[in-house]
Formats: C-alpha cells, sequence, structure tokens
C-alpha cells in the first residue's frame, strides 16, 4: 500500500485529468473556454498548463473519483472535497471553475486553484493546505520555467496563475508565482537554489506595492540580488504583456528593473512630503538602514549621491546620518 501523500498525489493526477477533460469536452463549459479565449489564452498555453473545469453539481468529481477506487477519507485528505455541514456525506470543493493545477518543481500536482468566469467572491478559490500542500512553500509555474531560470540566470516573480500563464505565452519562461501576495522565506529559498538574480514585479495597487517590499527585505536577507520591475499604476504583468509586449516587459523586469534602494527612494518620495525639511529627513532615515547595508564603498557612494540628488541635500549631510546609524546599530 503506498503512503497517504502517494496516494494524495495519485488522486489529484487523476482529478486534473478529469477537469481537463471536462474543459476541452462538456457543453456546459462553453462558458469557460470562451472566457480563456476572450483573455487571450492561447489553446496551446491552456493545453500545457492543463487548465481545467470543475463543473456545477455538487459531486461530480467525489463520484468519478471513487469509480477510480479511491477512498473517501483519500479524497478528503487531497482536499478536493469538503465535508457536508449537519449531515454526513461530503461534496466537491471546486464547482463552477476554471481550474488551475498546481504542480511542484517534479511536475506532481499538489493542489489546485480555482477562477470563477463571473462576478462573485472568492475569485479564486485554492486547495487547504494538505500533506502534500504548503501554499508557502509553493511556486506556481517552477515546473516550466526552472530550466530557463538556471540558463538565464533570473527569475522573475509574479502574483499570479494568470501572469504566469501570460508570461510563458509571450515567451518569457522565467517566471513564476507565489500565489498571491504573502512572500515567504521558504519560497525565497526554493527560489535561490535556482538563481539568485531575481526580479519581483508584483500587481501596481497597493497590495502588490506592500508584498513587494516585504519580498524584497526577505530576499535581501537571503542574499539575492533583487530588483523590482515597477508596472504602470494598476497593472499586473498580465495586462502589460497584453498591451505593451515582450520586449517592453523584459525591460521592465530585466534591463530597467529598479534597485532596492530605488525602489524604497521612489515609493517614499510619494509617502512622504519632499516640500518640507521632515518628510526628507524621514525619507533619508527610512533608507539609512539599506544604505549602511551596501558592502561596496562604491556602491554606497553611488546611491548616496543618487539620494541626496533626489531630495536636494548634500551628500555628506546623508553620509553623516549614515554614520550616526552605524554608530548607534553597533
Ligand atoms: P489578483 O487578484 O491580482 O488576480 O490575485 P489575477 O492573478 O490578476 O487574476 P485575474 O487576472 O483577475 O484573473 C493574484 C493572485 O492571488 C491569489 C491567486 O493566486 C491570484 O492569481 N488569489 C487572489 C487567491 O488565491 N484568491 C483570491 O481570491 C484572489
Ligand atoms: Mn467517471
Ligand atoms: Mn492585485
Ligand atoms: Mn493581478
Ligand atoms: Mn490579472
Amino acid at each position: 500500500r503506498h503512503s497517504l501523500r502517494q496516494r494524495i498525489y495519485e488522486i489529484n493526477r487523476i482529478a486534473a485529468r478529469w477537469f481537463y477533460r471536462n474543459l476541452r469536452e462538456l457543453p456546459i463549459a462553453e462558458n469557460a473556454r470562451r472566457y480563456l479565449d476572450k483573455r487571450g489564452l492561447s489553446r496551446k498555453v491552456q493545453d500545457s498548463f492543463g487548465l481545467g473545469y470543475a463543473p456545477d453539481g455538487w459531486e461530480g468529481l467525489l463520484k468519478h473519483l471513487k469509480e477510480k477506487g479511491f477512498e473517501v477519507e483519500d479524497i478528503f485528505q487531497a482536499g478536493l472535497i469538503s465535508e457536508r455541514k449537519g449531515q454526513s456525506g461530503h461534496y466537491d470543493r471546486f464547482r463552477s471553475r476554471i481550474i488551475f493545477p498546481i504542480l511542484d518543481a517534479q511536475g506532481r500536482v499538489t493542489a489546485f486553484g480555482g477562477r470563477i468566469t463571473g462576478e462573485g467572491e472568492p475569485k479564486y478559490l485554492n486547495s487547504p493546505e494538505t500533506p502534500v500542500f504548503h501554499k508557502g512553500r509553493m511556486l506556481y509555474g517552477l515546473n516550466w520555467a526552472a530550466k530557463t531560470i538556471r540558463a538565464e540566470d533570473r527569475v522573475v516573480i509574479v502574483e499570479g496563475y494568470m501572469d504566469v500563464i501570460a508570461a510563458h505565452q509571450f515567451g518569457a519562461f522565467n517566471t513564476v508565482a507565489s500565489l498571491g501576495t504573502a512572500f515567504t522565506p521558504e519560497q525565497g529559498k526554493l527560489l535561490m537554489r535556482f538563481s539568485k538574480n531575481i526580479s519581483i514585479a508584483y500587481d501596481s495597487d497597493t497590495a502588490g506595492a506592500k508584498a513587494t517590499m516585504r519580498g524584497l527585505d526577505i530576499l535581501q536577507s537571503l542574499g539575492a540580488k533583487v530588483r523590482v520591475g515597477q508596472l504602470p499604476e494598476g497593472m499586473d504583468p498580465d495586462d502589460y504583456l497584453r498591451r505593451k509586449g515582450i520586449d517592453e516587459f523584459q525591460r521592465l523586469v530585466a534591463t530597467e528593473a529598479l534597485s532596492l534602494i530605488e525602489y524604497k527612494l521612489a515609493l517614499a518620495m510619494k509617502e512622504y512630503d519632499i516640500g518640507s525639511i521632515e518628510g526628507r529627513v524621514a525619507i533619508v532615515n527610512f533608507l539609512v538602514p539599506d544604505l549602511a547595508r551596501l558592502k561596496s564603498a562604491v556602491e554606497r557612494e553611488e546611491y548616496i549621491r543618487l539620494v541626496a540628488e533626489r531630495l536636494d541635500l548634500s551628500p555628506e549631510a546623508v553620509q553623516t546620518e549614515i554614520r550616526l546609524h552605524s554608530r548607534n546599530s553597533e
């Protein structure tokens, strides 16, 4: 008998095939097929990411998996069914959703995400934590991206399923998603086994900006060379690629990506009042820990000059703040 983890992988693999066939074959999946076409996903990319469909109805998948000989308890452990409230029995977790199988670096199906095609909450429903799925340790797309990440020695992190799929459709094969905005140190460590040159390209909204800051700090402290691809306000990589194309995207996430200090400076200049002394002091103090951490004297001097110039201060004043900081934290 296989271990529970092995049984869950097998259940997930069979479920992924069932979802896939539903999307391709069911008449009621027409609406989902049209949705994906309208969003510009090529048939090829839909297939290579194994997209599927969970129909309405409460136990289509449960019945199918039981027919295949799997135990209800194992299907439950796989996160594919939920317990009925106040009575016995189970029902399918994913209903009326486009399904995104989540594969690990070895290509095993570990979990699923499901998107509604219309209005409603939540927009994406994911598998719960299971013995094989820990959201904070998973990077969506890594199995497809790993080879290119190693070859190019650079990786781009985006937020979502659609961003990864668009990136691959357009040819940015070194793209993975952190599945939302809660980037974790575990995801950072996993990524750094493939490359230490990491660009963050999160959605350009408040949540994305917060998550970018968090990701920067995590990756920096892990020793990565981290940069930010700053998208225009309100856009995400999927929007940007479809509007501007691959060359502009590559420029944004690679050649013109902002360094940690450039990004934080730009952010702080939006946050604080640069017209007042207090505002400019606050910005300098916000940047000082990162400036002090720079090991290369050349780099540090360069950034000190940049910060001073943008804030209309003398480089000496910024230098003094760094010295005070270093003394205080000794
Ligand atoms: P977004 O809201 O930015 O969605 O969430 P998206 O990826 O751009 O998707 P589209 O373009 O609207 O279809 C980013 C990611 O956060 C996670 C998903 O992984 C999603 O891709 N998320 C978001 C959830 O898990 N649940 C949600 O309800 C929303
Ligand atoms: Mn069946
Ligand atoms: Mn967003
Ligand atoms: Mn988005
Ligand atoms: Mn989007």
